[in-house]
């Protein structure tokens, strides 16, 4: 990293005006690719695999199970600033709103205190029929329209009423930064969830699921990565297994 200290300082002293150098730095946020494949194949691949289909060697032991990179529904809305996000700085951290760069995210909120134990489970019956096409009772329709469908929307997309106007759904909407809450319909990504995470995440919302029930999540890599390294893996997620921009 010598080097590119020294050459950061180069275009520093270079650079007679902020702008110059800002839209330097816009640029260099690209990364390397060939450094993020040595980052991606020596940390990421063991939960999100070598490729990208989220079964890499420990991803047996993660609750949920690690994102599927390789699954457009889900990752063709991440943006960078999101992707860099999480891995620097853990996905709680994004979640809690404590990264300093970021535009606000949301968590997935807590039911707890309006549905019952009974109530839940029927939900996640009622959710899997979406991806399974399972039965879905009218009654549980109900809750889930008063209670899931302003995010999740009426058919489970994703693309609830939310949607703000600057990003119309099914696009990233609750939150500027992160993708649309999960779209129920789809098997790949329903698939990460056992029924005992799904129970806790509707009970008790993402952060106490994984305060206080201890479920997983993405864990920070700032301290062992570098900026440049971080926005590399990020570049290489994208070109290898997302392969789309808007
Ligand atoms: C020990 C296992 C593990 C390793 C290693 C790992 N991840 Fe993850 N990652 C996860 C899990 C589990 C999730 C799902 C978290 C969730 O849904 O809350 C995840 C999710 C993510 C997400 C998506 C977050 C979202 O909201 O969908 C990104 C981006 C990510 N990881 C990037 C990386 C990068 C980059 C690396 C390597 C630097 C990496 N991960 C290494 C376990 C891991
Ligand atoms: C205020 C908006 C909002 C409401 C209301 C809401 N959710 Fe969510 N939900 C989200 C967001 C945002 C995520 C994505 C969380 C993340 O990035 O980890 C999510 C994720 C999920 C997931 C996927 C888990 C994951 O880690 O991505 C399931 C399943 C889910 N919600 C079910 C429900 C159910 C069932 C209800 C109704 C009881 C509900 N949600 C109500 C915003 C909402």
């Amino acid at each position: 990293m010598g080097e590119r200290v020294g050459l950061i300082v180069f275009v520093m002293v270079l650079s007679f005006s902020v702008l110059t150098f800002s839209s330097w730095a816009e640029e260099d946020k690209k990364g390397d690719l060939v450094v993020g494949e040595a980052v991606y194949k020596e940390i990421c691949f063991s939960c999100h695999g070598l490729k990208g289909d989220g079964k890499g060697p420990s991803w047996l032991n993660t609750k949920p199970r690690p994102q599927v990179f390789a699954n457009p529904n889900y990752t063709s809305r991440l943006i960078d600033q999101y992707l860099f996000e999480v891995a620097k700085y853990g996905k709680l951290a994004v979640l809690k709103r404590q990264t300093p760069l970021g535009e606000k995210a949301v968590a997935m909120p807590s039911f707890g205190d309006v549905l019952d134990d009974d109530q839940i489970r029927a939900l996640i019956r009622f959710e899997r029929g979406f991806s399974n096409g399972g039965a879905q009772d009218e009654g549980i329709r109900e809750i889930f329209n008063d209670a899931c469908a302003p995010c999740h929307g009426p058919s489970g997309r994703g693309d609830g009423p939310r949607a703000s106007e600057v990003q119309p759904a099914p696009r990233e909407f609750v939150s500027l930064i992160q993708p649309a809450p999960g779209n129920l319909t789809d098997l790949v990504f329903m698939a990460r969830f056992s029924d005992d995470f799904l129970f806790n995440l509707i009970k008790k919302g993402r952060i106490k699921a994984t305060e206080e029930a201890g479920f997983d999540t993405m864990q920070p890599y700032g301290h062992i990565l570098s900026d440049d390294e971080l926005w590399s893996v990020v570049q290489y997620i994208w070109e290898t297994f997302i392969d789309h921009k808007e």
